[in-house]
């Protein structure tokens, strides 16, 4: 497959390596802020797929240039998700492919199904309750993470006692129906969440600990090979639904 690569920083290069090992799949352009021209359209056109890990403040411009080129596109850039109506009818308007993630580690996204299919568990056996942990390295700059927003949603749609997502530093009694979510910046951990289930018999804890960019990397490609010649609005969550149909 020829990849064209949107954003060449540090999950552009990851991407570029990940390929860089696959006989299957070239580079075929790149294009970033400091090159020649910003979008590299003529490389674009020639892709199947283009892979975007640029900036919030751009993505939606470029999303719109990419599907006018007539190519299919993965957008890993996190933070525009205000616009998403606007770019669903983009889509639409000019019959592109789209795959969008706020995570696309393969590990990740396994874990939620785990942590979904768990809390189903929980929700219904014993009496147990819920909370989260995620930790981060002192360069990030938002809290909770994108990461402990899905893990949240994921859990408030499986565990029905839960219904509000609290992530401050509580000075009082959490209620029934809160889901506490903590969150703590240090060092230079890649990103690690937790999830704990605590009931008066027993404790069981589920984690995910990213080493590297390479599970986010080999995600995008796996999401490329996914988007390849097909139409339409997708999240990178069917991926991982349909590989265990
Ligand atoms: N979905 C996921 O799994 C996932 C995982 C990790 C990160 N992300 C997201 O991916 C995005 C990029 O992350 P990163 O760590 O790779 O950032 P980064 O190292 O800062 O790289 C950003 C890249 O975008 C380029 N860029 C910025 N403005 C541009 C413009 N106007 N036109 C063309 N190129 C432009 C930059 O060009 P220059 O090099 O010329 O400055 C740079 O190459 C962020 O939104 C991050 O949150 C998502």
């Amino acid at each position: 497959m020829k990849i064209a690569l949107i954003g060449y920083g540090k999950m552009g290069h990851a991407v570029e390596e990940v390929i860089g090992e696959s006989t299957a799949h070239e580079v075929v352009s790149i294009s970033y802020k400091n090159s020649k021209e910003k979008l590299d359209k003529e490389g674009i056109k020639k892709a199947d797929v283009a892979i975007d890990f640029t900036s919030p403040e751009i993505v939606v411009g470029t999303i719109q240039e990419v599907l006018r080129l007539g190519t299919n596109m993965v957008v890993g850039t996190t933070g525009w998700y205000d616009d998403l109506s606007k770019v669903k009818t983009l889509v639409k308007k000019y019959k592109g492919g789209l795959i969008y993630g706020q995570n696309f580690s393969i590990g990740a996204n396994i874990f939620f199904q785990v942590v979904g299919f768990a809390s189903k568990l929980f929700s219904k056996f014993g009496n147990y309750d819920v909370a989260g942990l995620e930790i981060h390295h002192t360069g990030k700059k938002d809290s909770p993470s994108g990461t402990a927003k899905k893990l949240a949603s994921i859990i408030m749609e499986n565990f029905p006692k839960k219904k509000v997502l609290e992530t401050g530093r509580l000075d009082r009694h959490i209620k029934d129906d809160e889901f506490h979510f903590a969150s703590l910046r240090a060092g230079r951990n890649f990103g690690f969440h937790e999830i704990i289930f605590d009931s008066s018999a027993d404790e069981i804890k589920l984690a995910h600990s990213a080493h590297s960019r390479r599970g986010f990397a080999e995600g995008a490609v796996l999401a490329a090979e996914y988007i390849k010649g097909k139409k339409g609005w997708h999240s990178v969550d069917e991926v991982f639904v349909e590989g265990v149909k």
